[in-house]
């Protein structure tokens, strides 16, 4: 089964999987274990060509939301088709809108209109998906219905009390598993109350429940956000005609939303998602001789963060084409190989790379000198507890590596490979990040990097496996 293409590369198909694209065999076996698929990777040679990542997944949920709330249709180009916006696109059809596909791969949308989503006749699946779930919940909570959320169980461990607690002071009623976790049943309130909320985490994902919970509550609606995080709700809301104004008082951002908003529909642009984009700027800068372009990549503030710390470290990374899609500010990255030095990560950048910390904790291990990570309490409530996770990952494949309260230590090889696992599996824990960063610790192992569950990468990066062929066989 196995055919030579590329620079004599071997690939092999995943055995029992048929509609599986082809896997990069990398000197070792895929293995279906029930829904998990092992896979091991090894050095693949240099990343070259340019490669186009898909679409933003934090854009993507909130096209499917904003254009199923506006009057009218919305057509939306470059949406990512990953598991997590495949189940908002489910639940928004659940709440009324009516969403499909065309031919040419955009997605067309008729909205229900604020005020006006049904209850769902069943409960509502959220997969391994905190976005949809904590931002769906928002949407509910100011409507007069109900609606039970469930999720996998990555999702059914992590907090919801976040996004109860102001959605309760609003006049919502909640049924949830012990811990505030999921299963839980939401009641919604019509009409809402408004709320002044200061966010007590820097989490995006609870200044959007508020904001959106805002849109079908009566009078103004304000989220005072002490650290800025991703700005994509804001920004989107506007664009389809929501009230919302972005201040700063005493050096906190306040945003207002105006409630009982008609939105209006609009064609919304996806632009690539920096943090897919992530997994191939740490690759291509630690395989020697790579010389790779990624298309497309959204570059907003409020994400760039990896970016920044990357070239602190000395890595090469060249914005091609600066431009705006969709609202947002994107460039092509052209990235080549460079030796990377340890730093201390200045915990304020965190928001602006809270899902980029796994893929830079491989690149910490493979720099030289000390990379120290402090302030991310956070990465312990994401899809796995990243620090524990990655702690554990990158030492089983050969780095030194100490694990603290609030980040990682990391000494770094100098550019020496990393052993490898030695045929001991890697846990990703349901978390498609941890998948993701150890197939790059993997291509710069000397024995290779097998990972138990490769399968969580479809939720956020589908054509991953790919791509990674496709840089490496150009
Ligand atoms: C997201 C916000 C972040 C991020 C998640 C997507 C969003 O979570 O980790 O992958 O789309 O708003 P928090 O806001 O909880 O940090």
């Amino acid at each position: 089964m196995g055919a030579k293409i590329g620079r004599g590369k071997r690939f092999i198909k995943s055995p029992g999987r048929g509609a599986r694209r082809a896997l990069p065999e990398a000197r070792g076996a895929v293995k279906d274990r029930g829904l998990m698929t092992s896979h091991t990777f090894a050095p693949l040679g240099p990343l070259t060509g340019s490669i186009r990542v898909p679409g933003d997944k934090s854009i993507s949920h909130r096209s499917l939301m904003f254009a199923g709330l506006a009057v009218g249709r919305s057509r939306i180009t470059g949406l990512l088709e990953g598991e997590d916006v495949l189940a908002t696109a489910a639940a928004m059809r659940a709440f009324g809108a009516q969403i499909a596909r065309e031919e040419d791969g955009s997605w067309v949308v008729d909205g229900v209109g604020v005020g006006s989503l049904l209850e769902p006749n069943q409960a509502l699946d959220m997969g391994n998906s905190g976005t949809s779930t904590r931002l769906l919940m928002g949407l509910v909570a100011s409507h007069a219905i109900t609606a039970t959320f469930t999720g996998d169980a990555s999702l059914s461990g992590r907090p919801m009390k976040r996004v109860i607690d102001p959605l309760s002071q609003m006049g919502a009623s909640f049924e949830a598993s012990a811990g505030g976790t999921l299963p839980l049943m939401l009641r919604g309130a019509s009409p809402a109350v408004p709320i002044i909320y200061r966010l007590p985490v820097a989490s995006a994902q609870v200044k959007s429940a508020v904001l959106l919970a805002g849109l079908n509550t009566p009078g103004i609606t304000r989220v005072i956000e002490p650290v800025p995080t991703r700005d994509h709700t804001e920004r989107m809301l506007t664009g389809f005609g929501a009230k919302l104004e972005v201040g700063v008082e005493n050096g906190e951002t306040v945003i207002a939303i105006h409630g009982e908003a008609e939105l209006a529909p609009m064609d919304v642009t996806v632009p690539g998602d920096p943090s897919s984009a992530a997994f191939f700027m740490v690759a291509a800068t630690l395989v020697p001789r790579s010389d790779l372009t990624i298309m497309n990549v959204g570059l907003n503030p409020t994400r760039a963060g990896l970016l920044h710390v990357l070239r602190q470290m000395g890595a090469d990374i060249e914005e091609v084409n600066p431009r705006e899609v969709g609202g947002e500010p994107v460039a092509d990255l052209r990235v080549r190989h460079a030796q990377l030095s340890g730093v201390e990560v200045d915990p304020d950048i965190a928001p602006a790379m809270i899902d980029e910390f796994p893929v830079l904790f491989v690149a910490a291990a493979l720099a030289s000198g000390t990379t120290r990570t402090t302030g991310l309490e956070e990465l312990r409530v994401k899809e796995s507890d990243r620090l524990a996770a990655m702690a554990a990952a990158l030492t089983a494949a050969g780095a030194r590596v100490e694990e603290h309260a609030d980040g990682l230590t990391i000494h770094g090889t100098g550019g020496e490979p990393l052993r490898g696992t030695d045929n001991a599996r890697v846990k990703s824990l349901l978390d498609h990040r941890i998948a993701m960063s150890m197939a790059v610790a993997g291509l710069v192992s000397e024995g290779g990097v097998e990972v138990d569950d490769i399968s969580p990468i479809n939720t956020s990066f589908p054509t991953f496996m790919g791509l990674l062929e496709e840089a490496a066989a150009a």
